[in-house]
């Protein structure tokens, strides 16, 4: 129920006299009476108009748009029973024809109002009395203008709200105290556009902005999130806006100079975002590859068309953000109101519709209705942010109405502000909160141009919103991409490292390049990893995995050769003990004690399986059976040996000096020797195995490689046995070589002796090289080989040779006979032998015989 009034005013300061310092146009003000009265600063002219005085340009469609949404937005607020009731809000707006210097003056002269008796305005149709309390401003167009009324407004503890201011400058409350705004300001459209930039992978870009508040501290929250998000800015160039050809041939130069920044940010207004464009497209021709990212100051393509000669296919793929506006419900038919009905809105207005008509030469309005362009909810919703505010503030100092009149003519700026920023409201916009900065949240939207059979468009991708989670919201198959690509482009100046290399910074400023890492590495956090000795990388060099040790192969010759020697000594071995079963009865056999011979080839046998435990894959059983086997093999076979050649010693040292036969010659109690010995090896081998037990282990090379072999780390039980067996060998030495005076026809003892010397030289050639083999297979090779050798040894000059005298010797009675016979004359070497070997007392008295 506003009753809208133009009220001229002309300050008394300002009048006739003094009329160039202030444009007379400054002295106009579209006012409407309220009790209390919100003051806004719009342009209405333009400042210049040739060679004119300032403030002479013609009235603005835009401003005036501006002023009736105002008027819409209080009277729509005045209408309403639940919002200040019985309340009226006024407006009182005034020019600022778009100039910074004579915003300071628009805003002083509004803020006084409420300092001082506005004595010197000289009101037309407006009483000082409808002319209620005013606290608070409303404006400007832009972030120029509007720094300096808020500074102005400042002194006055003025708040000024402003609905289309939006650099980030004044965001600065040590500043701007007393400012707030319902537009997002330019901080959260570089928010935006960075994360269109990570959510591309553009991590390599280029970046224009125009030398003005807006692009300036665009540009410098953009720099700031660029470098916390890792986006590189390969180039930044500030462009003048008009600019010289040569600052724009230089500045675009900055692409070729850069090829790897294919993705451009233009943080500009139209004007000067057309020309680098233009520049561009001269420079680089149509089909260029540059993708823009473009702020929505300049998300205007027929202007940019229009007004700046570009081509819009070189605008193909570019993705703007732009804010979000909604539609103003019941302003359009306001407007038209307004527009036709015979009561003038304001001079402004008829001034505007008068040339708006003959523009459009016609007569009736009706006809050519004036195009709304300002349909800004940010405007309405700073209205309301007002009557919010107000209504906040009356809820906590009058309770009472009927006394709410001296309240509010009591408000002041300072006391409005609090209420104003602590707000929480559903506005046109969203849900407004403001920040301490007095900065709301903020929606864009995600524009993608396009051409659709060579036809432009503009294509709403989605919406950022200033949330904490999930800010970008766009539909990435929508996207039409420069060249009516499918994928998008790549901005980028790093090579696509494979799996095993890290990224590497090349010379020039950002750029990558791979590097890779030695092939037992992986790649943590950009850097090589040496995995563990025994683990090696996986095929995507991302986690070491323990390398499978490789067992001595079967197929190996050195393997088949122990293999097929193995199997032939368990013949051979098969065979003595056959033959040694069979003749049991024979006397040679006798002679050498059958049942230290029998333990003698059971330790052969053992000794032929011991290359097959070896030579499996270690496990903890086979690496324990191997140790013990090993061990006893070696037992079984000296145990007697040693036994036999000590008797024979014996015997021939007690025949020497008496006749009296040694004692513990007989099968018992040598056979009770042997397993005792036996037993204590056992003893020694288990228990040694128990505390110190032989184990699979991993034989590492140098340098490292994606090999280990698995062998059986011989525990030190293994070495107590290996002694115990190396004392009993010692031992045999000594007696095999204190017999050595034994006719030579005593060929047991020689072999004997042969056997365990060829024992120790094995054992000691065997053991350097077994310590010094560089692969499984040399170190099971060589033990298998000396066990072997002895065995063999064992096996040819003890056994055999006994075997083949049995065999070829057809009577043994004759031969017993012929060695009796021969005893005397004291040759015959299978007649000593049997008679040392046939009873107890009989080889005593053979061996005194032949001595
Ligand atoms: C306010 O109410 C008046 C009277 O009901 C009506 O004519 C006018 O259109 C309303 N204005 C708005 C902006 O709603
Ligand atoms: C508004 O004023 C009228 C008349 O003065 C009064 O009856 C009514 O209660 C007031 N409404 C409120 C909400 O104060
Ligand atoms: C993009 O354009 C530049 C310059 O026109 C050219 O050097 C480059 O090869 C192009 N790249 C691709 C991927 O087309
Ligand atoms: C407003 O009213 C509430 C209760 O309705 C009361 O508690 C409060 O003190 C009042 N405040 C003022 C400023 O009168
Ligand atoms: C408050 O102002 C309204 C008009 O704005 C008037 O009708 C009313 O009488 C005033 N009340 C007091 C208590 O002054
Ligand atoms: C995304 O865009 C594609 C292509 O324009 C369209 O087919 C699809 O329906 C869109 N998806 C959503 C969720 O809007």
């Amino acid at each position: 129920m506003a009753f809208l009034t133009l009220c001229i005013l002309f300050l008394m300061a300002a009048g006739p006299s003094a009329g160039g310092s202030i444009p007379d146009a400054a002295h106009v003000s579209l006012t409407s009476p309220g009790d209390v009265i919100l003051g806004a600063s719009l342009p209405m002219h333009g400042w210049f108009s040739g060679s004119g005085p300032p403030c002479s340009g013609s009235l603005g469609r835009w401003g005036n748009e501006v002023a009736a949404l105002l008027s819409f937005a209080i009277e729509e607020i005045n209408n309403r029973t639940d919002l200040l009731p019985n309340i009226t809000i006024g407006y009182d707006i005034r020019d600022n024809c778009y100039s910074e210097t004579l915003s300071v003056w628009t805003a002083l002269s509004l803020a006084s109002t409420s300092e001082r008796p506005q004595e010197d305005v000289e009101f037309t149709k407006i009483s000082p009395a409808e002319y209620g309390n005013l606290f608070c401003i409303i404006g400007t167009q832009s972030s120029a203008t509007t720094i300096p009324t808020a500074q102005a407004a400042s002194l006055y503890r003025i708040p000024v709200i402003s609905p289309f201011a939006t650099s980030n400058e004044l965001s600065d409350k040590r500043r701007f105290p007393y400012f707030l705004r319902t537009v997002p300001p330019d901080s959260l459209q570089a928010k935006a556009i960075a994360d269109i930039l990570l959510q591309f992978g553009w991590k390599y870009v280029g970046l224009y902005f125009q030398l003005n508040t807006y692009g300036i501290h665009g540009a410098q929250a953009l720099l700031d999130l660029a470098e916390l998000h890792g986006i590189c800015v390969a180039f930044s160039v500030p462009v003048r806006s008009p600019g010289t050809k040569a600052e724009l041939y230089d500045a675009v130069s900055r692409l070729a100079a850069f090829p790897k920044a294919r993705v451009v940010v233009i943080i500009s207004e139209v004007t000067a975002a057309g020309s680098i464009v233009r520049t561009i497209e001269e420079l680089f021709g149509i089909p260029h590859n540059i993708t823009f990212v473009g702020s929505d100051a300049w998300a205007f393509p027929s202007t940019m068309h229009a007004n700046h000669g570009v081509d819009l296919r070189g605008l193909q793929g570019s993705i703007y953000v732009q804010l979000k506006y909604n539609q103003i419900p019941g302003f359009e038919e306001y407007f038209r109101y307004i527009e036709t009905r015979d009561v003038t809105f304001s001079s402004w207005f008829q001034g505007f519709k008068d040339k708006w008509m003959k523009d459009n030469q016609c007569s009736d309005i009706a006809l050519c209705p004036i195009r709304i362009a300002a349909n800004d909810n940010f405007l309405v919703d700073a209205v309301y942010a007002f009557a919010y505010g107000l209504q906040d503030l009356l809820r906590d100092r009058c309770n009472d109405t009927t006394d709410c009149n001296s309240t509010i003519q009591a408000i002041r700026g300072q006391d409005f502000l609090p209420y104003l920023l602590g707000l929480r409201f559903q506005g046109l916009a969203g849900k407004y909160v403001f920040d301490v900065n007095g900065n709301p949240g903020g929606k864009y939207k995600i524009l993608n141009y396009q051409f659709q059979d060579d036809v432009f468009q503009v294509v709403r991708l989605g919406e950022w919103e200033a949330s904490e989670d999930r800010r970008l919201d766009v539909n990435l198959s929508a996207i039409q991409w420069v060249g009516g690509s499918r994928d998008p482009p790549a901005s980028l100046c790093r090579e696509i490292c494979t799996s095993g290399h890290i990224e590497v910074p090349l010379e020039e400023k950002c750029c990558f390049g791979c590097q890779q890492c030695p092939n037992n590495a992986i790649v943590q956090n950009n850097l090589c990893e040496q995995c563990p000795v025994d683990e090696w990388p996986d095929a995507s060099f991302q986690v070491c995995r323990p390398i499978v040790p490789t067992p001595p192969s079967w197929s190996e010759p050195t393997v088949v050769s122990i293999l097929i020697l193995s199997g032939l000594g368990l013949v051979l071995s098969l065979l003595a003990a056959l033959g040694l079963f069979h003749y049991r009865h024979h006397v040679l056999i006798k002679a050498a004690s059958r049942e230290l011979s029998s333990i003698n080839i059971l330790g052969l046998t053992l000794a032929f399986l011991a290359p097959f435990s070896l030579l499996v894959p270690p496990t903890a059983v086979s690496c324990r059976a191997s140790e013990i086997i090993v061990a006893l093999c070696f037992t079984l076979t000296y145990a007697p040996t040693l036994l036999k050649v000590n008797r024979i010693y014996r015997i021939f040292d007690a025949g020497k000096k008496s006749n009296k036969p040694p004692r513990f010659m007989g099968p018992r109690s040598q056979l009770t020797i042997v397993l005792g010995v036996f037993a204590a090896m056992v003893v020694v081998a288990v228990a040694g195995t128990l505390a110190s037990p032989t184990l699979p282990a991993k034989l590492i090379f140098y340098p490292p490689a994606d090999y280990i072999e698995a062998f059986c780390k011989f525990g030190n039980g293994f070495l107590a046995s290996l002694i115990c067996n190396l004392l009993i060998v010692l031992v045999c030495c000594y007696y095999a070589f204190k017999a050595r005076k034994v006719p030579s026809n005593y060929n047991e003892s020689k072999f004997i002796a042969i056997s365990v010397y060829s024992t120790l030289v094995f054992g000691m050639a065997a053991v350097p090289v077994y310590i010094t083999a560089a692969t499984v297979l040399q170190k099971v090779a060589t033990l298998c080989v000396a066990i072997l050798l002895n065995s063999f040894l064992t096996l040819f000059c003890v056994y055999l040779p006994k075997l083949y005298a049995i065999l070829l010797a057809r009577d043994v009675q004759v031969s017993e006979w012929r060695a009796n016979d021969k005893t005397s004359s004291g040759t015959g070497s299978t007649g000593v032998q049997s008679t040392v070997g046939t009873s107890k007392v009989q080889p005593v008295s053979g061996a005194v015989g032949i001595k």
